[in-house]
Parts: structure tokens; C-alpha cells; sequence
């Protein structure tokens, strides 16, 4: 049997490969110690699947049939201990990649000795093994929804030569990024010198439990952060988060104006749940209503001083920390881009006189962002762009001075997630 690390990286592999699905957030919880092993095993295979798929191919005796999915695991996570997980012996990553091949749901019976073969070949010399997959091209890791992503993420900025540079910074795994909330800045973590309240975690450092289980400081990506930093003075009294869970900017919004109102929504009962919990044990306030967005803000009376959408999108810059992003299936978009639109539409139409509306993705694609800014300022000419955001720090380095009323941070010259925000205010 091979281990329950390498069971679940198999299983995770399956259901990105297989059903286009996502890595369950939860998938690695009770592995203990051998998470880490997990963790690193998958990021790899996600991470340089295409090479490894290519690495194969020319080693089958018929490179023109197809491979069936449970031999590809197999082979790819063997092939992936030997070549970077120099911590793993020879025996554990070529033994279990075999029985794993031989697993009924996870293998495919026929091909155990070809996986056998195959990998006791390139176990004679793990080196050349890592350097003829490294030297392979990188674009073979990329698919075409990816391809189109990067562009996305450069075009605004006159970088779209460096797609490059942008893919290989995405493929480091990210450094987590910190919220303080309450209290001093604890031993060990660094304070970002742009953002005030924003924590790094040196490489090397232990993760902070203890002080996230204390409230004492929260996860937020520094996009999220740098989002929620917008300069706006005028007086705040009900604010809405129409879609909040799993609640960081809520909490953002609850600490910064504190005395308002505040509605948080969302549409998922058991995120809604998650939500005034972590909003209780953070000591925080909030009108949490679970329902969807769209419905209750076309059905519920009043309005707000400042509404928050930040709305559910494909996360396509999030595929740093989600390396599957490339190989998942995208054929949800135009489901995604209607009820964006939809969102916003209602959400506008509940800003009071002098509000602020933040609309933001964490998606670099422009029918998710600046297509609705655009269509936004036609549909409700009453509604002005509002410049709450320091150009320098987020309109890129081709913004140096001023504030920008457009959220999009050059993805070559930040660290964060990808992601697009405007901001406009009612008159
Ligand atoms: C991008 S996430 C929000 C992240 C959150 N603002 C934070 O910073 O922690 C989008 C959320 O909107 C929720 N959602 C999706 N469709 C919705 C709808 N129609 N109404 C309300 N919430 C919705 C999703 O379940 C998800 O929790």
C-alpha cells in the first residue's frame, strides 16, 4: 500500500486531471507530519505537469497512443520525487509510484511494469533526470487559459513581454502574508515596508498558530490588504460586504470603521456559518445574513455609505497558490461574468448619496474587472470613478503620483495576488 501522503496527492491529481475539479482546501488535514511531504509532492506535479507528461512520451514504445490517467500519476509522481525531492530514496518514490499503478481506483493494472521500467531507469541518475525535465520549455506547463491570463495581467501594464518573468515568479509557492490585528507585531515576523499592519513570515520561521488562534492577527493576501487600504474620509455609518465569507475583509472593514453598521452577506450557509464564527472569536460585530446578494439587495430596503463587492470570480490570479488553476475547467466564465454583472447592478443601486462602492476579483481577465467598469460608467453616468487608491502602489510602476480610481497592481513589480478593483462614488 502506498502511503496516505502519496494516496492523497494521487486522489487530488485524479480530480484535477480527471474531473477538472479543484484541490479540496481541506485535502492534506490529516496527514500530520507528512503533509509537508504531500504538499511539496503535489505542488510539483501541478506545477510542472506538462514536462512531465512530455518527459514520458518519448520513453513509451508507441509514443502516439494515449497513456491512461492512473499511469500519468503514477509516472509523474514518481518521476517528481526523483528529480526534486532529493530527501526521498530511490526505493519510496520508485515502489510506491508502482503500487500505485497498481491500485485498482488510482492506477492501471496493465502498465505497473512499464511504470516499473520506466522509473528504475531514471532512478540510475536522479541529477540528469532533474536537468532533462528542467531543460525542457516551460510553456508546456501552461495551457491556453493560462496563456490568456498572463496576457491579461501584462496588457495593462506595456509588460507583455515579460510573460516569462511573470510565469516564473508564479511558480515559486507563495510567501503567506499577515494581518495584525490586535497587540504588537510578534517575534520573528517582518512589517511590509508599504503597508502598515501587513506581516511577511521569514522562510525558515515557524507558522504563527498560537497567534492566529488567539485573534491576534489573521491570513490576508497583501492585494486584499493594499485593496482595503483606500483613502476615504467622508463619514461611514452602514456598510454592506455583499459576498464576505470567509470574512478577512469584513474584518477589515469592521476594525476601520468601527461604530458602523455592518451587513455582511453570503450566499453559502456553511461559509455563512464560518463567518459569525470567526467574526465572534474576533470580538467583532456584524449583521451576518446568509442569502444570496443579488436577491437580497433587490428585495431589502435601505442603503449604504460604503458597499464592498468583492465578487466570486474564476480566481485566475490566484494560481500562484492554486497551481491547479491551469488544468481546471473554466467553462464556468460566462456564468461568473452574468452574475458579476448582476451583483453590481444591485449593489449600485443601494449606494447612498456621497457613497463609496468597491468592486473587486482576484482575477486578472478583463471581462471580470475593467469590462464592468466600463459598463458601469454608461449604465450609471450618476456614479463617478473615486481615486481612493496611491497610484504608485497599486496602478504599477507606470503610475507614479496621485491616486488611481482602478485597483491593478503590475503583476512583475508586486507581491500579491493578481487582482482588479475599481472604485466610484455616488454624487
Ligand atoms: C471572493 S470570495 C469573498 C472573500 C471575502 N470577501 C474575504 O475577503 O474573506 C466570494 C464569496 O462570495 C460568495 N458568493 C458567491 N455568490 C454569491 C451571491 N450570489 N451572494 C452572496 N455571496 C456569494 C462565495 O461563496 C464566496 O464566499
Amino acid at each position: 500500500m502506498p502511503t496516505p501522503a502519496r494516496i492523497h496527492v494521487a486522489h487530488a491529481l485524479h480530480e484535477v486531471f480527471g474531473e477538472g475539479g479543484r484541490v479540496p482546501d481541506i485535502w492534506d488535514r490529516d496527514l500530520g507530519e507528512d503533509a509537508h511531504l504531500a504538499q511539496a509532492l503535489l505542488g510539483l506535479c501541478l506545477r510542472r505537469w506538462g514536462r512531465l507528461q512530455a518527459w514520458v512520451k518519448p520513453n513509451l514504445k508507441d509514443p502516439t497512443r494515449g497513456v491512461p490517467l492512473g499511469t500519468r500519476v503514477a509516472l509523474a509522481m514518481g518521476l517528481a520525487q526523483l528529480a526534486w525531492l532529493p530527501g526521498v530514496s530511490d526505493h519510496a518514490a520508485v515502489n510506491e509510484s508502482v503500487e500505485l499503478a497498481a491500485s485498482r481506483e488510482l492506477g492501471f493494472l496493465p502498465h505497473k511494469g512499464l511504470v516499473n521500467a520506466l522509473l528504475r531507469r531514471a532512478a540510475k541518475d536522479r541529477s540528469a533526470l532533474a536537468a532533462e525535465l528542467d531543460a525542457l520549455p516551460p510553456a508546456l506547463d501552461r495551457t491556453p487559459a493560462v496563456e490568456r491570463a498572463l496576457a491579461a495581467a501584462l496588457a495593462p501594464h506595456g509588460a507583455e513581454g515579460e510573460l516569462e518573468v511573470l510565469w516564473a515568479r508564479l511558480q515559486k509557492p507563495p510567501r503567506p502574508t499577515f494581518r495584525l490585528l490586535k497587540g504588537e507585531v510578534p517575534e520573528g515576523m517582518q512589517p511590509d515596508p508599504e503597508l502598515p499592519g501587513c506581516l511577511h513570515l521569514p522562510e525558515g520561521e515557524s507558522f504563527p498558530r498560537p497567534w492566529l488562534e488567539a485573534s491576534c492577527g489573521m491570513v490576508q493576501d497583501r492585494s486584499s490588504q493594499a485593496l482595503l487600504a483606500y483613502v476615504w474620509d467622508r463619514p461611514v455609518t452602514r456598510i454592506l460586504d455583499a459576498c464576505a465569507a470567509p470574512g478577512g475583509k469584513t474584518t477589515s472593514l469592521a476594525l476601520r470603521h468601527s461604530g458602523a453598521a455592518l451587513t455582511a452577506l453570503e450566499v453559502h450557509p456553511k461559509r455563512a456559518l464560518r463567518l459569525r464564527q470567526t467574526l465572534q472569536q474576533r470580538g467583532l460585530e456584524a449583521h451576518v445574513i446568509q442569502a444570496d446578494a443579488a436577491e437580497w439587495l433587490e428585495t431589502a430596503s435601505g442603503d449604504f455609505d460604503l458597499i464592498l463587492l468583492d465578487a466570486p470570480c474564476s480566481g485566475s490570479g490566484t494560481m500562484q497558490k492554486h497551481p491547479e488553476w491551469p488544468w481546471i475547467s473554466h467553462d464556468d466564465l460566462p456564468r461568473l461574468t452574468g452574475l458579476q454583472r448582476r451583483l453590481l447592478t444591485a449593489a449600485a443601486a443601494r449606494l447612498a448619496p456621497g457613497g463609496l462602492l468597491i468592486y473587486a476579483v482576484c482575477s486578472w481577465l478583463p471581462e471580470e474587472g475593467v469590462a464592468h467598469a466600463e459598463w458601469l460608467a454608461t449604465a450609471r453616468p450618476d456614479l463617478r470613478p473615486a481615486e481612493v487608491w496611491p497610484a504608485a502602489r497599486v496602478a504599477g510602476r507606470e503610475a507614479s503620483a496621485g491616486a488611481t480610481a482602478f485597483f491593478r497592481p503590475n503583476p512583475i513589480a508586486w507581491e500579491g495576488e493578481g487582482f482588479q478593483g475599481f472604485a466610484v462614488e455616488r454624487s
